[in-house]
């Protein structure tokens, strides 16, 4: 049986709740962007307001705001990596695998789970897939000749919209596009050819970077996929 709407957030909520376990006292922690990175920001802010030092780097403005008001020390340039970083995703595979970007942070995700030493995914069961790609990739463009950028994108078999939000195009923290594509396949190839387009700024197929998920389920179960330690 599919979970309701408040059943759904209390498994985020559980998940996030869970990624405590992975904070020590000293860490630089990544923190994501999305109704479950979220709750987890919530339940650190409660740590730190009672006396757990951390610092952390954002990954959007929503994200930033959070952590701000919550009394979470936060830095935007370091020259090492981060111990830990924790977000959310819109789909996940069994080797952790992942998509993500419906929030549009995608950009930022990525250059944040890249440079943290572990990457740790926090998700409700739903998000779970046997196999990447059942729903559209959220692909960063630079506004400038996105449509030829979207052609590009058709030429490797997908079927890109423009995000909106409202009438207007949906902007990026960074001021730029996003174009949502299906696609027949989503793996490793389909990543290396998205690269090689030059307006693509980047998109939400995050391979081979997660360790760990935590996962939140029916009657408040947690299951713990990848590496523990
Ligand atoms: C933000 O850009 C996204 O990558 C989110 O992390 C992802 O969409 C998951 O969001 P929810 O936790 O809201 O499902």
């Amino acid at each position: 049986m599919e979970a309701g709407a408040a059943q759904v957030e209390e498994q985020k909520r559980a998940a996030a709740v869970r990624a405590l376990d992975f904070v020590r006292p000293g860490m630089v922690i990544g923190l994501g962007t999305g109704s479950t990175a979220r709750y987890f920001i919530d339940a650190l802010a409660t740590r730190v307001r009672a006396g757990l030092r951390i610092r952390a780097v954002v990954t959007s403005r929503e994200s930033h705001h959070q952590a701000e008001a919550g009394g979470i020390e936060l830095v935007d340039d370091l020259d090492q990596p981060l111990d830990l970083a924790v977000d959310g995703a819109d789909e996940i595979d069994p080797r952790l695998n992942c998509i993500k970007g419906r929030g549009g942070a995608l950009l930022r995700e990525k250059i944040v789970a890249h440079a943290s030493q572990r990457f740790l995914l926090i998700a409700d069961e739903s998000k779970l897939v046997d196999r990447l790609g059942r729903s559209p990739v959220p692909i960063e463009v630079l506004p400038f000749l996105w449509r030829m950028t979207g052609r590009s994108i058709e030429s490797l078999g997908g079927r890109p919209t423009l995000r909106m939000a409202g009438l207007e195009p949906f902007r990026t923290d960074n001021q730029n596009l996003v174009l949502d594509s299906a696609f027949p396949r989503v793996d490793e190839q389909l990543a290396a050819m998205l690269e090689t387009i030059p307006g693509v700024l980047e998109h939400g197929i995050f391979l081979g970077m997660a360790r760990t998920a935590v996962i939140g389920g029916a009657g408040g179960a947690i299951r713990m996929m990848g590496a523990l330690a």
